[in-house]
């Protein structure tokens, strides 16, 4: 069985191998941090052996509940907001039909929700979801998240409406902290099926837990095989793994190494629409892990070659503090095929024959040339497939360089202090209970 593979070559004319493995000891006492767990934010380290403490049982129950679901709605409605969201719809994107959405067969269609504030867009929702059987999957770890909180709110008020609340019970589960928060109680109260989201697991490292697990099982992908590929790729990452073949002390040395050497940007690129969301997740992850303390590299993302006509010309000929990270599909699942014609109007005979997949490769090939005689440093990730086994893999690799490279950076990883201060100004703005003194101050200011 192949696995994910991590090529740093094209980073090599930017910066030097020696530098790279310079990090060798460094990167040797990050693990130990992480494994020992001496470091800073180290009371949300779950997800470090996470998978392989993953069992049978525990995926087997979080299955019975998704088929449960799966048999009784037409559409699940998944209910969360960054850690709580990201990491499911990565899956379930990438490993969907593109069109399944448009398919009225497709059961059950999953939709999300609680991860904005649109009004049009839970208007919309709302509409759509009229007169369907739809299930909910709540989502959130403390429980009080307003962008969810108050799209659950509107959601289950719209489902009792709909089938009733004895019904609508049986269509609900919640995935939450084990006791704390307005969500626990909630779920109590109204008897709703619940899962766990473990103290030790941070938002954006929980997509091996229910949080991720529960929502991918009823999309109906196998959870066992994404749990394997993580599980593997713990092994292959461990803290006696030489530096060498350990890919993500690789990565996370050749980005800090890049970074200290003045890109600023990272930029993961896929050529497959279908990894946009995995792109989604990578931000998260690495922009609320680094960005503190006034350092981080900034984490961006495209979807090539659909962004090589907007975003392009940036990359090839704009500020020169970027480099690119690649995630690279050796064979896709399908096949399409150009075909030969006659008249040949359109000039494309030289692709006649080809597979679609040639053309995409040596777009890939292309812009790697391109981008690197441009200055920006690449570095490769292969996937073998697109399939759970290798997004298991791929997920825990980019989890386990993120814990190493944040102690690299010097900072705690496992925290978030930024992300309340919007929190705090909306609470004061909208007069929440318990927010009077900054209600009044941040009013002054308007
Ligand atoms: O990674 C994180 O901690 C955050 O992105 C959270 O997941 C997000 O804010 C949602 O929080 P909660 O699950 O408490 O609703």
């Amino acid at each position: 069985m192949e696995n994910i593979k991590l090529n740093i070559d094209k980073s090599l004319s930017f910066i030097s191998k020696e530098q790279v493995y310079g990090y060798e000891a460094k990167v040797k006492e990050c693990q130990a941090m992480l494994h020992k767990g001496t470091g800073l934010g180290n009371d949300f380290l779950g997800w470090l052996n996470l998978p392989s403490s993953i069992t049978d049982a525990f995926l087997n129950e979080i299955m019975e509940v998704a088929n449960d679901l799966r048999s009784r709605c037409e559409v699940v409605v998944v209910a969360g907001i960054g850690g709580s969201y990201l990491g499911a719809r990565s899956v379930i994107d990438a490993l969907s039909n593109s069109f399944a959405w448009l398919q009225e067969s497709k059961n059950p269609v999953m939709v999300y929700a609680g991860n904005n504030i649109g009004e049009d867009y839970l208007a919309e929702l709302s509409e759509y979801l009229k007169g369907k059987k739809f299930g909910i999957i709540n989502i959130s770890k403390s429980g009080t998240t307003t962008e969810t909180a108050l799209a659950f709110r509107i959601l289950k008020t719209q489902l009792e409406e709909q089938v009733g609340k004895a019904e609508a019970q049986k269509l609900i589960v919640a995935v939450t902290d084990a006791a704390k928060g307005a969500l626990r109680t909630l779920a109590t109260q109204e008897g709703y099926r619940t899962f766990v989201i473990p103290d030790n697991v941070g938002g954006r490292f929980s997509v091996l837990t229910p949080v991720g697990l529960l929502p991918i099982a009823v999309a109906g992908f196998d959870i066992k095989q994404l749990v394997a590929g993580a599980q593997k790729m713990e092994e292959l990452c461990g803290e006696n793994v030489p530096f060498a073949e350990n890919p993500a002390a690789i990565y996370a040395a050749t980005r800090n190494e890049l970074y200290s050497n003045g890109k600023k940007i990272e930029i993961l690129v896929n050529y497959h629409p279908k990894l946009h969301y995995i792109g989604e997740w990578w931000k998260q992850l690495y922009g609320e892990s680094e960005g503190k303390d006034l350092k981080g590299i900034f984490p961006a993302a495209v979807d090539y070659s659909t962004d090589l006509h907007s975003m392009g010309q940036w990359v090839q000929e704009g500020e020169r503090t970027i480099f690119e990270t690649v995630i690279s599909i050796k064979n896709p699942n399908k096949k399409v095929v150009v075909p030969t014609d006659a008249d040949n109007l359109d000039g494309l005979n030289f692709l006649a024959g080809k597979r679609v997949d040639e053309v995409n490769k040596m777009a890939e090939l292309g812009v790697v040339i391109a981008h690197v005689d441009g200055q920006v440093p690449n570095m490769q990730i292969e996937m073998p497939q697109l399939n759970e086994y290798y997004i298991g893999q791929l997920f825990y690799f980019f989890e386990k360089a993120c814990g190493i490279s944040g102690y690299l950076l010097g900072v705690n990883p496992f925290n978030q202090p930024g992300v309340e201060a919007y929190k705090k100004n909306m609470f004061a703005l909208l007069d929440k209970p318990g927010y009077e003194k900054e209600s009044e101050a941040i009013k002054a200011r308007l």
